[in-house]
């Protein structure tokens, strides 16, 4: 009689975890189809690494008047390209490396094409902490160097793209082009 009153009182015991058992191998296999239809979409909602190095931006320059500076957006970062003035263009050719805070690729010359002086193409990230200088609109500030002025903490860039006043470390990056033609150039 004993063992029938212990088996009445735990009849369930072995069931209730067999119906457990059974709920979370389910839930497990319903995760497991979950995840494996949701990394084919994610999978396929990347850019494959070879579209993302492949990938340019053609900017026709006829629209670009003589002291505007225009932003086009290639691989998620901004390009500035300034259509720079005979006056700015001297500016930049007669600073010395000695008065640079970044002397490396710091001569003018080294940072435009040759023959195509009055075009300067920079990344146009700021070298201190990634903010956006200003200095491409009409009205933006462009600092004491009339380049461009970074809101963020005041960094000043010169004519030809140079950190010319801190807190940034380095010049602006100068991303790979090649002039396609007199009016126009290809970034990437
Ligand atoms: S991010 Fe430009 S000065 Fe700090």
């Amino acid at each position: 009689m004993a063992d029938s009153s212990a088996a009445a009182h735990h009849p369930a015991s072995g069931d209730v975890t067999k119906r457990d058992l059974l709920q979370l191998i389910a839930l497990s296999g319903a995760a497991i189809a979950a995840g494996a239809i949701a990394w084919p979409l994610i999978d396929s909602m990347n850019p494959s690494k070879d579209v993302l190095a492949l990938s340019s931006v053609e900017v026709d320059l006829t629209p670009i008047a003589e002291g505007q500076g225009i932003v086009v957006s290639w691989q998620g970062k901004p390009i500035f390209v300034r259509h720079r003035t005979a006056a700015e263009i001297k500016e930049a050719q007669d600073v010395k490396l000695s008065q640079l805070i970044d002397p490396h690729d710091g001569l003018d010359s080294e940072r435009v094409k040759a023959g195509h002086d009055q075009w300067l193409v920079v990344v146009g990230i700021c070298t201190h902490l990634g903010c956006i200088p200003l200095g491409n609109k009409p009205s933006d500030p462009r600092g004491e160097y009339g380049g461009w002025f970074c809101p963020c903490h005041g960094s000043q860039y010169d004519t030809s793209g140079r950190v010319r006043h801190g807190p940034a470390p380095l010049n602006l990056a100068l991303p790979p082009y090649a002039f396609e033609s007199n009016t126009k150039i290809k970034v990437g």
